[in-house]
């Protein structure tokens, strides 16, 4: 099958999310301001994308990622003079924000306290920080440069994604898009998700079974055929299970079709298109990140790993060597030994020093003037 016939297929047969109307309609008001302003608009997504298990969804797969790269990166776009169209996973970081929801030592509460005249303020020993980031998201907010569109699943984000990527295009080589979400690589598609919630009892299957009999429906139907995976295979398929099968829930996804190449050759053709790969095997990384570039064709890949993704990210383009990047640690210069031993995947100790977001940026940003004077 084609790519446009995979898209055409995957959209027509997945619905889709409730605001994609309106959410496009902020995006083209954001995107023709800015262009008439002359400013850079960069697409950044971030967070992990759900893959629901029945269409009344009680139950999803899900991923790691909580959005940090997506957030911080934003916050480095804005310093660096771009407007930035953050499309997240509803409820991950947020740029900002990021500073205080989600602290592993409290929620954002525990960062106020109540005045003698009954306000509320900022405790004093955050309150310096807090006025200095409320200011970078107040300047943000009121002149208008960054917009949020929040996604949940898989089926969302690709509708929103397509649909914004093509606003992205009237912009030409001054649009960016800066694809960092965790998208999901396997899904349940519409026409095999069960309408309820799936029952783990005999009862609860005997309750449904005598309903869909008495509606004249057969709960067996669902055709279970498997589309070979492109990426390489792997089998965990339990052929003595200890459970009998009737009690065991066995999911059976078909492959999320890969629009990367649409979106480079159709949805936004000449913006400047840079996409995150994530691997946990430090022996495949780069490999990857290479494959990844000469199959989609596009500008740039940002290499990491899982472990030392805060630490390291190797830049992967046509034409130029590997560019690794790498956060400064706290105290002491890192040694040859040290490098090997985080390139293999050894997390250091202690925290990175500073946000690897804040070197990732600007070097985007000059590969993106590139892009725009070798595409005037
Ligand atoms: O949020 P954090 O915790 O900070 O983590 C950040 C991160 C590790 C999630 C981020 O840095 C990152 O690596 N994001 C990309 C993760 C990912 O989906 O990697 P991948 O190798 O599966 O996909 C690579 C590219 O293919 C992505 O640009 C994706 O948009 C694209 N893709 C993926 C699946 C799919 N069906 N179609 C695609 O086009």
């Amino acid at each position: 099958m084609s790519a446009q016939d995979q898209e055409d297929v995957y959209f027509s047969t997945n619905p889709p999310p409730r605001h994609l109307e309106a959410h496009a309609a902020q995006a083209r008001a954001f995107i023709d301001a800015h262009a008439a302003a002359g400013r850079r608009v960069v697409l950044v997504t971030s967070g992990g994308t759900t893959v629901p298990l029945e269409k009344q969804t009680v139950r999803f797969i899900d991923n790691f990622s909580a959005g940090t790269r997506g957030a911080t990166s934003a916050e480095y776009f804005l310093e660096a003079g771009y407007a930035v169209i953050f499309l997240h996973r509803e409820f991950s970081l947020t740029p900002y924000a990021r500073h205080f929801s989600h602290a592993t030592t409290g929620g954002f509460l525990d960062f106020l306290e109540v005045g003698q005249g009954g306000g509320v303020s900022a405790r004093p020993d955050v309150s310096t920080k807090m006025v200095e980031i409320l200011s970078r998201y107040h300047t943000a907010r009121t002149e208008n440069l960054l917009l949020s569109i929040p996604f949940v699943t898989i089926g969302d984000y690709l509708h929103e994604l397509r649909a914004i990527s093509r606003l992205m295009a009237s912009l030409g080589p001054r649009g960016l898009l800066y694809l960092a979400a965790a998208v999901s690589d396997f899904f349940v598609p519409p026409e095999r998700m069960a309408e309820h919630k799936i029952q783990s009892t005999d009862l609860g299957k005997r309750a449904q079974e005598a309903a869909a009999a008495a509606a004249g429906q057969d709960l067996n139907s669902a055709d279970s055929s498997k589309q070979d995976s492109e990426e390489e295979e792997f089998d965990n398929f339990d052929s003595s299970p200890r459970v009998p099968r009737s009690k065991r829930l066995i999911i059976d996804l078909d492959p999320v079709p890969k629009l990367l190449l649409n979106l480079v050759d159709g949805w936004a053709p000449r913006g400047m298109v840079s996409s995150f790969k994530l691997e946990t095997d430090p022996t495949i990384l780069v490999t990857k990140a290479r494959y990844s570039l000469e199959r989609y064709q596009h500008h740039l890949v940002i290499g990491n790993l899982l472990a030392t993704r805060k630490w390291e990210v190797v830049f992967v383009s046509p034409g130029r060597e590997d560019n690794w990047l790498r956060v400064k640690r706290r105290g002491r210069e890192w040694s040859e030994e040290d490098v090997k031993r985080l390139r293999q995947g050894e997390v250091p100790k202690e925290e990175p020093g500073e946000e690897i977001e804040r070197f990732i940026i600007p070097a985007v940003k000059e590969l993106h003037d590139q892009h725009i004077k070798a595409n005037k």
